[in-house]
């Protein structure tokens, strides 16, 4: 077991990763409030990992209420922060309760929210069961849910206690749900971390074979990278906005396919691929960087290809995007493999070729 601290004063944290560490009560204990536990996961998650976690938490005496969402993206609503927050309120839960997320980003995401809104806010913990979540949702306090409008549109700023991540759950976990963490996982080496970057060239095998090592390695360096962002732009006034490399193209994908046909991940993916394009129309970076961004995604199994949509439609969607200031659209783009730009200053013509390369051709 390994811990590393997002550091953030009095609202710091420790991440902790390993195996079988579901199963750890010292690890929970510290992050308990004093009064009683809801555990919140979802309908594939439960008959796989709930029993473990209720079985350390009856050791610190806390007996947990269990509250089980269907699966799935449409579970991150707010009819669902109602739903909870009545189960809560129905067994007599208060300011001193503990949510403890167990899941995916969907689970961790809307009980986070849950945790930040009930009774003006109580303590919640991650306990991540995806790679996405265990690289990415579970760190950094970016809680919410969907609105028919736009993805993650209602939320809060809130940090967990401690995230715990189990490194066992992943042996469930599919194939294609793996791969699409993976998205998020080449992010950091693009926007920050050359030298992850390169690592990742070299033993994308291993990873893919989730070899004990490899994995290890891939997430505690995602979640140092990406802690040391959030510490340094908690609030996303600047710098933390890199972290939303190819989630504009992304979000698009997501929302103009109604959320579904793509996993987040893949639609990273094919945000990713599109940003290091538009970045080369730019002049940003070489076509040799462009080409070893595309072959890595390829490499992963991941798609590289947008749906083909009107323009017009991909260009209503980006338009609503947390990023965008005055109605205009601010992309991350690449100034070489491991930096990242944030800027509002792409012409138009650009954004459309970029569209149009990727919904003809693939590898513009
Ligand atoms: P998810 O939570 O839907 O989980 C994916 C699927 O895997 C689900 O069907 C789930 O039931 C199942 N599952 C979870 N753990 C499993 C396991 N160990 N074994 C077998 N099946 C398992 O999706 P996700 O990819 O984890 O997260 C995506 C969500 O995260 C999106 O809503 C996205 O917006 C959000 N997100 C949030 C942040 C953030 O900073 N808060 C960052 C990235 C993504
Ligand atoms: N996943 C983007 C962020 O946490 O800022």
């Amino acid at each position: 077991m390994r811990s590393l601290c997002v550091d953030l004063g009095q609202r710091s944290y420790p991440i902790h990763t390993g195996t079988g560490i579901l199963a750890d009560p010292s690890l929970f204990a510290p992050a308990l409030s004093k009064g009683p536990v809801a555990v919140v996961t979802d309908s594939n998650v439960a008959p796989l990992y709930l029993e473990t976690l209720q079985k350390t938490l009856k050791a610190l005496d806390k007996p947990s209420l269990t509250i089980i969402l269907p699966a799935g993206e449409e579970s991150k609503s707010l009819d669902n922060i109602q739903e909870i927050a009545g189960r809560l309120l129905s067994a007599g839960y208060g300011r001193d309760c503990t949510l403890c997320a167990l899941g995916g980003g969907v689970v961790g995401d809307i009980t986070g929210f849950a945790a930040a809104v009930y009774q003006r806010g109580v303590a919640y913990i991650q306990v991540p069961t995806t790679l996405l979540a265990m690289v990415d949702s579970s760190v950094g306090g970016k809680t919410g849910v969907n609105h028919p409008l736009g993805k993650n549109m209602i939320g809060a700023f809130y940090q967990p206690q401690a995230v715990i991540a189990d490194t066992d759950t992943l042996d469930s976990l599919p194939e294609r749900e793996f791969r699409s963490g993976l998205a998020e996982v080449i992010k950091y080496g693009l926007i920050n971390d050359q030298g992850f970057f390169s690592w990742l060239e070299d033993h994308m095998d291993a990873v893919l074979a989730r070899e004990p090592d490899a994995l290890t390695k891939v997430i505690r360096h995602s979640c140092k990278d990406k802690a040391d962002i959030v510490a340094r732009d908690e609030l996303e006034g600047g710098l933390r906005a890199i972290l939303n490399l190819g989630h504009t193209f992304g979000h698009a994908i997501e929302a103009a396919t109604g959320y579904g046909q793509y996993l987040h991940g893949e639609a990273v993916a094919i945000g990713m691929v599109m940003a290091a394009d538009l970045s080369r129309r730019l002049d940003l970076i070489r076509e040799s960087e462009q080409d070893r961004i595309y072959a890595l995604v390829k490499a992963t199994g991941l798609p590289t290809l947008a749906p083909a949509l009107p323009v017009a439609d991909y260009l209503g969607f980006m338009r609503v995007d947390k990023k965008a200031e005055e109605g205009r659209v601010r992309f991350i783009l690449l100034r070489g493999i491991g930096s990242a730009v944030i800027t509002g200053d792409v012409p138009p013509a650009a954004v459309t070729q970029t569209l149009q390369a990727f919904m003809e051709h693939g590898h513009a």
